[in-house]
């Protein structure tokens, strides 16, 4: 059955309390997820989105004891990623002429992926549907989270059903965002900015500054991922503003990965060099190795400036490095310092070679950054803190 959210509004998606982990291995999921769709009874019976092939059969079947398929007048899709649209091949089987109404993109990604000729109606920015003494308005909000999404509200019981946006990947209980640990709640929030969201941060104020300017009273903010927003909905939409105006906090984050441990002492050093200089900064280290690369990319995300770490190896570097390095680039951070450091044996480019990527990927450079050959001793490790300390007094300079 479908939980009733308000009024002829219902629930009929699935929380995914197993998931570890969402596109393929792209998203580390710690705290599960949900697919949410809804199900609207008013004159005309509208089901917006669907859930993750995963679960289809039970999506279905909750749905029928919502409603009789037949009486579904149309089907929104906000979003044809698979997530959302997993369970429509087998619900369309059913219920085959229902109306979808979904964007010109959605359409072209619905018949790329699933390969049907459905009755597709496209919609625009502005556009309605009645549904007898209610409607519902499109908003078209490309790249939140695909150049194929959109949003729409629904009028008289002002929902805005978000799809992605707003969403975290959290599996609850609970359903409304007042009623789970908030703690856990806004870390899979802003782990969610900054891990999807992060590039498209100019796409993200415009979007909303254009959502706000409709004076569109809001009682809900009803996501196709985690929790409701009903208690004060607009909070997740203020942070939005506030994550995409390169959101940064006062944290130094020292990322590296070591062999025998040289590179490793270095990062240690350098740390306790930012701390005498700036006791005030938080600083963390995370050994690339042996952290999950979502969870470090959120602390990129928090950092006013970076030190990037590794040893040189066959005059290159290690490739949990070159590999953070590919996503960071993606996600086009802005306004956010750095520095590298390693340690070599033979020919020692790793430095140069992370400044290189470290350019590449948006950062603007503090120094030249920091060799040391072999292990550090009793004068490196000191050269290392002063490095540190130094680093500190030439950021923002
Ligand atoms: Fe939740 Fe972009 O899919």
């Amino acid at each position: 059955m479908g939980f009733n959210i308000k009024n002829n509004i219902y629930l009929v998606g699935n929380v995914d309390w197993e998931i570890e982990s969402y596109q393929g291995y792209k998203y580390s999921t710690h705290k599960g997820s949900s697919y949410n769709a809804y199900l609207i009874k008013e004159k005309k019976n509208v089901l917006i989105d669907t859930v993750d092939s995963t679960f289809t059969d039970i999506f279905i079947k909750n749905l029928k004891n919502e409603i009789n398929l037949d009486d579904i007048d149309y089907i929104i899709i906000n979003h044809g990623e698979k997530d959302h649209t997993g369970a429509l091949p087998e619900l369309m089987k059913l219920i085959p002429n229902t109306p979808i109404y979904c964007t010109n993109n959605c359409a072209k990604s619905l018949k790329g992926q699933f390969h049907q000729d459905w009755n597709f109606n496209i919609v625009k920015t502005g556009e309605k549907l009645n549904l007898g003494d209610k409607e519902l308005i499109f908003v078209e909000t490309p790249m939140l989270h695909w150049p194929d999404n959109m949003i729409c509200y629904l009028t008289q019981d002002n929902m805005l059903f978000s799809n992605d946006a707003f969403g975290q990947h959290y599996a609850t209980s609970a359903i409304y965002n007042d009623l789970v640990d908030q703690n856990e709640l806004f870390v899979e929030c802003l782990k969610y900015y900054s891990n999807i969201l992060t590039p498209y941060n100019s796409k993200v104020i415009k979007k909303i500054e254009e959502i706000l300017s409709l004076n569109l009273p809001l009682d809900m903010i009803c996501p196709s991922h985690g929790v409701i927003w009903r208690d004060n909905p607009t909070q997740i939409v203020e942070l939005y503003l506030k994550w995409a105006q390169n959101y940064q906090e006062n944290q130094i984050t020292i990322l590296y990965d070591t062999m025998w441990e040289s590179t490793r002492d270095m990062a240690e050093a350098i740390a306790k060099g930012i701390k005498e200089a700036d006791s005030q900064t938080v600083i963390k280290l995370i050994h690339l190795s042996k952290k999950d690369k979502n969870d470090v990319i959120t602390e990129v995300f928090k950092s006013k400036a970076i030190l990037v770490g590794s040893p040189t190896v066959n005059k290159g570097i290690l490739t949990t490095i070159a590999s953070l390095f590919e996503f960071v680039k993606s996600l086009e951070f802005k306004n956010k310092q750095a520095a590298a450091f390693g340690s070599f044996g033979w020919s020692g480019e790793s430095v140069k070679l992370i400044n290189a990527k470290l350019v590449d990927s948006g950062f603007a450079l503090v120094n030249e950054g920091l060799r040391v050959s072999w292990k550090p001793d009793e004068e490196t490790i000191k050269e290392c803190v002063k490095f540190g300390k130094d680093f500190v007094k030439y950021l923002n300079k």
